[in-house]
């Protein structure tokens, strides 16, 4: 059956795998992207919407006429980076091999209220970064941010350690007070959190395998922006690759049976020295929240081999 593309907005804090999920997403019949936001989290809100607009200038998918920048910093407490993940430009050094960009840059929370007016609940948001712009839409406009259908957001770490500090997960650890308001608002969302984007993978082999004979255009951004990305993971994890986690969490809006997931209540740790940002669920009947438990990795693989590298 031969569904219409579901319109999408993405919120983005564009590092290295934003980048793999917006390529991804361009990729993705299933979605048809309307408008991208950038957000302060990988790097700094400028550099992101900088990122974006040169990652359109190479990709040129037809239906992103704007992009809008997004929050500078969290809703009440200091910004933190991650240079050491995604190299001082957020793109792992490539930014400035990126085309001068040309496409227009709006305001982000405007933008966000904007496609929540004109689609309701036809429109998906997919949230690869801290919820900052989207808990500025819902305190600026509840009643038309309400309308969004639903919010995939990648976030959060439930039975697993975190990765910034050992219980929270970075965008959530960036800002746990947008998290919050985010997860609580009763719009519905799903959670994509580290339990499952940390079993999908990428290698070095893998790349190298697959890059050769497919668009070269493509396959050569792919390998340049990873570059830096797996040399952490080599450190960081033991393996040379990286994690895919806002790639999971656009695949999972494209086809949502490719996770497993239970209703649930949602809690953020905004304070606690040692505990700010760490999500816990208790499991409920029904709930507008639903958090990912399980992952079908093969197929996740299958799919992000054959949209990613055509
Ligand atoms: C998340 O944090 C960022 O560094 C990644 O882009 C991803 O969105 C993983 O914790
Ligand atoms: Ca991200």
């Amino acid at each position: 059956m031969n569904r219409s593309p579901r319109p999408v907005l993405i919120d983005t804090d564009t590092g290295v795998d934003d980048a793999l999920a917006l390529m991804l997403a361009f990729h993705s019949p299933e979605l048809s992207v309307r408008a991208i936001t950038t957000v302060a989290g990988n790097a700094p809100v400028d550099r992101c919407t900088r990122n974006v607009r040169g990652l359109l200038q190479v990709l040129h998918p037809a239906t992103v006429p704007e992009v809008g920048r997004g929050a500078s910093r969290p809703l009440r407490r200091a910004l933190t980076t991650a240079p050491e993940v995604h190299g001082t430009d957020g793109l792992g050094g490539i930014s400035a091999t990126l085309p001068a960009a040309r496409v227009p840059v709006v305001d982000g929370v405007d933008l966000i209220l904007r496609m929540s007016q004109r689609y309701g609940r036809l429109l998906t948001i997919i949230a690869l970064g801290p919820l900052t712009n989207l808990a500025r839409a819902l305190r600026r406009k509840p009643d038309v941010f309400r309308r969004v259908g639903r919010i995939v957001s990648m976030g959060g770490a439930f039975s697993v350690p975190g990765n910034t500090g050992p219980v929270a997960e970075f965008n959530v650890f960036v800002d746990p007070d947008a998290a919050a308001e985010v997860y609580g608002s009763g719009i519905p969302i799903t959670i994509v959190p580290l339990d499952v984007t940390e079993q999908c993978r990428f290698t070095r082999d893998e790349l190298r395998t697959l890059a050769p004979g497919r668009s070269p255009k493509i396959s050569r951004l792919v390998l340049s922006l990873a570059r830096g990305y797996m040399e952490y993971h080599r450190m960081t994890e033991g393996f040379v690759g990286g994690y895919l986690h806002d790639p999971l969490a656009v695949a999972v809006a494209a086809q949502p049976s490719l996770v497993r997931c239970e209703p649930s209540r949602v809690v953020v740790e905004r304070d606690g020295h040692s505990l700010r940002g760490m999500t816990s669920k208790v499991g409920v009947r029904r709930s507008s929240v639903e958090v990912a438990v399980q992952v079908n990795r093969t197929r996740f693989r299958r799919l992000f081999h054959s949209r990613l590298l055509p």
